[in-house]
């Protein structure tokens, strides 16, 4: 069983501030810095407690092998690329693949995006150099600017403002396409459906998008359908980014007056990225003092003694839910370095949902210097990652993955066989190469045949899409 450390000092919302931290801007004013702190800690949460209670139990679930999650969004949200389109087509592709994975699973899908604060980046060096000027890094639109030249990267505490009202309207509009009849189960099928149709493989996936279709019709002939059953028009969606820049996730973290518990108010889940795990570090301390479910993320230098010390310190108490393990090994490493973890983790007895990220691994340099990511590569990534689940007796609890709802030119591969000449044509993002719409709900097909074909149904929840 997981062992309870008596020692483990008191956490506070400050006690992060004594620990060694990694990937932090130098902000020049640190006045402005603490003004704008004790701004944004009297603004209103962004989330409420309750619902970060809902995913968790939802989450303990996915550790039971109950439900699948599906976690996607961008690498790095975007103050100028804000608006209602881009929202709506990414939650779009995430319900329209959260559809397929539903079906795949025979398993509720609990859908988070890296949506509505995923601003704040860790970056492999501080500074950038182009030609022979070195100036800071870009570190997320929170913090400085993308533009290269001095005034940019600056760190501006003003930013944080700027992002928690970004983060507030993104979540609006999220909430109203969950509840308002945009994510009625119907459309998004039908949406699916012309995918598949036009899709250079529509004979692989007109099958499976045909099956579903059987499947809502006979739920209609039993009387479901979505004006009858409130499931069906709607749907839970939350919201999760990487807790990088504490002094902003600490000015929104509050006191839930129904618990007396402190939660973390900018986003339902927050995670730990592969840069700042260490068990001693200022990201670690902050966030075991939140009652959110939260993810870390476990690259190939994860250490497994490591690890169940790490769990040890964000749950004690060893709650179902409360933590996600969000594997990012790379297609070639996955199958030496993931097992010893998940053995270590399935030894101790600490409960975890497991989470694919085939992304981050996966990130290579094209001839001309463009990062890119193959599509051969993440399949590839993501079979491993059931294979070893299969092998070791646990649940692999899903995918978490960089996307986009546009038709942006990134990633190589896919049904389209996108090239490296290709990358040019619409390479947007601000950080890493992410799927565009396609890419994503190929993704989503191809890990449903893999589910369906790897496990026996538990429960058919078609209706909890
Ligand atoms: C990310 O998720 O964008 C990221 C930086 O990942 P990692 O911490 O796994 O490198
Ligand atoms: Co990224």
């Amino acid at each position: 069983m997981p062992s309870m450390n008596p020692a483990t000092p008191a956490w506070n919302p400050n006690s992060w501030r004594d620990c060694p931290i990694r990937q932090v801007p130098s902000y020049p004013d640190l006045t402005k810095l603490q003004d704008m702190e004790a701004r944004l800690g009297k603004y209103p949460p962004l989330v409420f407690a309750g619902e970060a209670r809902r995913l968790k139990a939802q989450l303990a679930l996915a550790s039971e092998g109950k439900a699948f999650v599906l976690q996607g969004g961008d690498c790095a949200e975007s103050f100028s690329d804000f608006t209602a389109n881009i929202i709506r087509d990414t939650f779009r592709v995430l319900l329209q693949m959260s559809v397929v994975l539903t079906f795949g699973a025979s398993l509720p899908v609990v859908k988070m995006g890296r949506m509505a604060g995923q601003f704040a980046k860790p970056r492999s060096s501080d500074t950038e150099t182009v030609g022979d000027v070195t100036l800071p890094s870009y570190r997320g639109d929170i913090i400085n600017g993308p533009e290269f030249s001095p005034a940019s990267r600056i760190p501006d505490p003003a930013r944080m403002e700027f992002g928690y009202f970004q983060s507030a309207s993104t979540l609006n509009l999220l909430r109203a396409f969950s509840s308002g009849g945009y994510a009625d189960l119907h459309e998004v099928h039908r949406w699916n459906l012309d995918f598949a149709k036009r899709s250079p493989l529509a004979d692989k996936y007109q099958d499976l998008a045909g099956r579903i279709d059987e499947t809502l019709r006979f739920m209609a002939a039993c009387g479901m359908t979505s004006t009858t059953q409130r499931d069906m028009r709607e749907t839970d969606f939350y919201i999760s980014h990487e807790a990088l820049l504490l002094p902003y996730e600490q000015a929104l973290a509050r006191v839930d007056s129904t618990t007396g518990d402190w939660y973390g108010c900018s986003a339902h889940f927050l995670w730990i990225g592969d840069r700042t795990r260490q068990a001693e570090g200022a990201h670690v301390e902050f966030l075991r003092g939140l009652e959110n479910p939260l993810g870390m993320k476990v690259g190939p230098t994860q250490d497994p003694d490591d690890l169940l010390k790490l769990l040890d310190i964000l749950n004690p108490r060893n709650e179902a839910g409360r933590i996600t393990l969000i594997s990012r090994m790379g297609a070639d490493k996955v199958a030496t370095k993931l097992p010893p973890l998940v053995r270590a983790v399935q030894r101790s007895g600490h409960k975890v949902v497991w989470l694919s990220d085939p992304m981050h691994g996966n990130t290579i340099s094209t001839s001309s210097k463009v990062k890119t990511r193959n599509f051969d590569s993440i399949l590839q990534e993501v079979r491993g990652f059931f294979d070893i689940h299969e092998a070791e007796g646990t649940w692999a609890g899903g995918v978490h993955v960089e996307m986009t709802g546009q038709d942006v030119t990134e990633c190589i591969g896919g049904a389209r066989r996108l090239s490296e000449a290709d990358l040019g044509d619409r390479y947007e993002t601000f950080c890493d190469p992410r799927l565009n719409a396609e890419q994503s709900l190929e993704l989503a097909f191809l890990v449903a045949e893999e589910l369906k074909t790897r496990r026996v149904p538990v429960v058919t929840a078609l209706a909890a899409q």
